[in-house]
């Protein structure tokens, strides 16, 4: 058999092929337009335009659909699995906070930075974490859907209003510091240098601890972790099981809420009429 190609119409090159048999020129697959050979056509056939005209829309939809979400929220709405199991927060607002995987270190027998002895560079790293910071201002609008209310302490109209706040995982941090702070092997050296809760008298020290202590108790089983310690072995000679407390755990950007933290603080100095005088009626009689 012979292939041979020819001109049809002045636009299709059709293929014919000479079958010996006869010695004819036959067309094969180069039939006449009403033919039922669709692919040599000289336009797209029904189905090719409608397929053509399909994928073409569909690039575009996906196209207005990127742009509709590119300027709501929901590109950016990460957030969604913390705002289900937190307080709302002008923090859940303005950063992308999503849950990320995080190897703990759980070393039981070697101590990283916050486990030092009581000295400058523990304290150092524990103050890096944002324990100290000054409270942040929430404004009034962001307020009441973050519980605040408005007996509570506010900034006069002056100084624009809003709420005077600190961010609670930063509280927690705190307290945490200073138990161990308070550990009887580190007491000593805090007692003496009488900083920070160590200012106050005894009783009042012995509260803040106490308060701290079960501040964290609650938390701790607010957010009760239900992921597993398996165990390993140790010892060579003769095998032991010990928990294997190097596990993964699902975990915010700790690091984006503590620099938010630092931004919002409220300035070091402020005036006296920072502060929007109470009503009355907001005044308690003690600490609660
Ligand atoms: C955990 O931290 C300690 C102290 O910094 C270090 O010696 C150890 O190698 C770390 N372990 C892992 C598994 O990263």
């Amino acid at each position: 058999m012979a292939d041979s190609t020819i001109e049809h119409k002045g636009k299709v090159r059709c293929v014919t092929r000479s079958r010996a048999s006869s010695q004819e020129n036959e067309p094969f697959v180069c039939h006449s337009l009403d033919d039922a050979d669709r692919d040599l056509r000289p336009y797209p056939s029904f189905t090719t335009f409608t397929l053509i005209i399909s994928v073409i829309l569909s690039i575009s939809a996906l196209f207005m659909l990127g742009l509709w979400m590119e300027s709501s929220d929901l590109h950016v709405d990460q957030t969604w699995e913390i705002r289900r199991v937190s307080t709302d927060s002008p923090i859940l607002h303005d950063l992308d906070l999503e849950l990320r995987t995080v190897q703990f270190n759980g070393s039981f027998l070697h101590a990283n930075i916050f486990r030092q002895p009581a000295g400058p560079d523990v304290d150092a790293a524990w103050e890096s974490l944002g324990i100290n910071y000054r409270p942040v201002v929430i404004p009034e609008s962001q307020g009441r859907t973050a519980e605040l209310n408005e007996g509570q302490v506010r900034l006069s109209e002056a100084y624009g209003g809003g709420y005077v706040a600190n961010v609670e995982g930063l509280h927690h941090l705190h307290c945490l510091n200073l138990l161990r702070q308070a550990l009887y092997f580190n007491v000593d050296y805090y007692r003496k240098q009488g900083q920070g809760a160590f200012v106050n008298d005894e009783f009042i020290l012995h509260t803040h601890i106490t308060h701290c202590l079960d501040t964290l108790r609650q938390q701790l089983m607010c957010v009760v972790d239900v992921g597993l310690l398996g165990q390993i072995w140790w010892d060579k000679e003769k095998p032991k099981a010990f928990p294997d407390f190097n596990t993964k755990h699902k975990c915010r950007d700790f690091e984006a809420v503590r620099k938010w933290a630092e931004e919002h603080q409220v300035p070091e100095k402020t005036a006296r009429t920072y502060l929007r005088p109470p009503r009355r009626e907001d005044v308690l009689d003690s600490i609660p």
